[in-house]
């Protein structure tokens, strides 16, 4: 395996957001030995490779706690290293790998297999979450302490919840013993079924199975209860509805160690894209309303959203060709997920381009305890060099992933991913 190469970077003239340490300015970085060297203005350096940064934002790369890269298993649709080409595209120095590939990772020697593939690839960080059960089935417990031994930062059965409350219980009970998150999918099958979008209205008329939003609710209301006996770190992945904002609130307020994420498309779409039944907009959770896409938005104003998270889910085309009801779940975004951001949250006044990057920086390294997402002297040289300006049209064919299957292709979007510097070596750079 290649060596790390050290290389000596000067970022000139950027915005510099660093949300965790309370700094925007305009300013010079030096990289140098892989670590940010000095900050300032007017730095030079012999032998650095200049960047010219005036009018464009630097900040600590992105952080994905989600995404789905297919290896081991389902290689034609992403492989470890499709999806990190992918991920340093979207300005991601760091994603979470989630375990329901085929064979899932729910043993070390799994943990073990994607971190190799991540270091091969050479791209972004790689972590993993193992699954909370053997083979993701709801009934016996993995194996947590070996995974996490193995290097696992997480565990959760994503693609579906753990059903059985005393497994459930087992699992948190055991986890804490560990020093790692329990995630999940919160999704109550008795009340899911076999649904293919949001439960309502919408659904009746267009003639298909409904997930009710309570199917999220009840689920999460259920951990949260299992939560308040062990005090282990949990965390809702992509909560979807506005009752679950509720119960995040609450567990928040009583100061349990709950924390949430959400997805670019339950903040920019709703149940109404379902209507010519085009496939790309079947994800779960499901796309809901307006009033869930307003709480999810009030959240991220409220300071209750923890993490800005892809769930960066590829599939095949032809699977995706299938009719509504048979084809997979699933959205491809980590190439435009910033812009996406962008433009669900700042665009439209909920928050700042420091407090959306903290939520895709520092506070989901915080969720995994990872001492990454701050540019301070010091600090691992993960970087994105971004033009929060520049417009561009989305074409899937320019992707990096495998995969197409997305909703916002001809999307005209605002802001681009220039460079993307992970471990102090540019790992990306945008074709000019
Ligand atoms: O839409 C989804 N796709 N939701 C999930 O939870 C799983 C994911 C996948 O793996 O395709």
């Amino acid at each position: 395996m290649a060596k790390p190469v050290s290389q000596k970077i000067l970022i000139k003239n950027g915005r510099l957001i660093d949300p965790k340490n309370s700094v925007d300015t305009v300013t010079d970085i030096l990289i140098d030995d892989f670590r940010v060297c000095r900050i300032g203005k007017g730095l030079s350096s012999p032998n650095a490779e200049v960047i010219d940064a005036s009018g464009k934002i630097v900040t600590p790369g992105l952080i994905d706690l989600h995404v789905h890269f297919r290896q081991p298993g389902d290689e034609e649709e992403e492989t470890i290293a499709s999806g990190s080409a992918a991920a340093v595209a979207g300005g991601f120095t760091s994603v979470v790998c989630m375990p329901n590939t085929n064979p899932p990772v729910d043993e070390a020697t799994a943990v073990e297999f994607v971190h190799r593939m991540g270091r091969q690839a050479r791209k972004t960080f790689i972590y993993v979450m193992g699954a909370i059960t053997k083979d993701r089935a709801g009934k016996e417990l993995a194996e947590i302490g070996l995974m996490s031994l193995a290097g696992a930062i997480g565990f959760t059965d994503d693609g579906c919840g753990v059903q059985d409350t005393g497994v459930m219980l087992r699992a948190v009970k055991y986890a804490s013993m560990f020093d790692v998150v329990i995630a999940q999918h919160c999704e109550d099958q008795s009340l899911a079924r076999h649904g293919a979008m949001n439960a309502g209205y919408k659904a009746t008329v267009l003639g298909l199975p409904g997930i009710d939003p309570l199917a999220e609710e009840m689920m999460l209301w259920r951990d949260i209860q299992l939560i308040k006996k062990t005090r282990i770190r949990y965390h809702a992945q992509h909560i979807s509805t506005a009752g679950s904002v509720r119960i995040i609130r609450q567990a928040k307020a009583e100061g349990l160690p709950v924390t949430c994420e959400v997805t670019p498309h339950h903040l920019l779409l709703t149940e109404e894209s379902v209507s010519d039944y085009n496939t790309n907009y079947k994800v779960n959770p499901p796309l809901r309303t307006q009033k869930d896409v307003d709480a999810l938005k009030n959240a991220v104003q409220e300071g209750l959203v923890d993490a800005l998270a892809t769930d960066h889910a590829p599939h095949l085309q032809s699977e995706k060709e299938l009719e509504f009801l048979a084809a997979p779940c699933g959205i491809a975004g980590l190439e435009c997920a910033l812009p996406l951001y962008r433009k669900a949250l700042i665009d439209e006044g909920i928050c700042d381009w420091s407090q959306m990057l903290a939520m895709l920086t520092w506070r989901p390294a915080g969720v995994i305890r990872v001492d990454k997402g701050s540019l301070a002297v010091g600090d691992r040289a993960d970087v994105a060099i971004i033009d929060p300006d520049v417009e561009w049209t989305v074409d899937a064919d320019r992707f990096f992933s495998k995969s197409r299957n997305c909703p916002y292709i001809g999307w005209k979007l605002k802001s681009k991913v220039l460079y993307t510097i992970v471990a102090g070596e540019i790992r990306y750079r945008a074709a000019t």
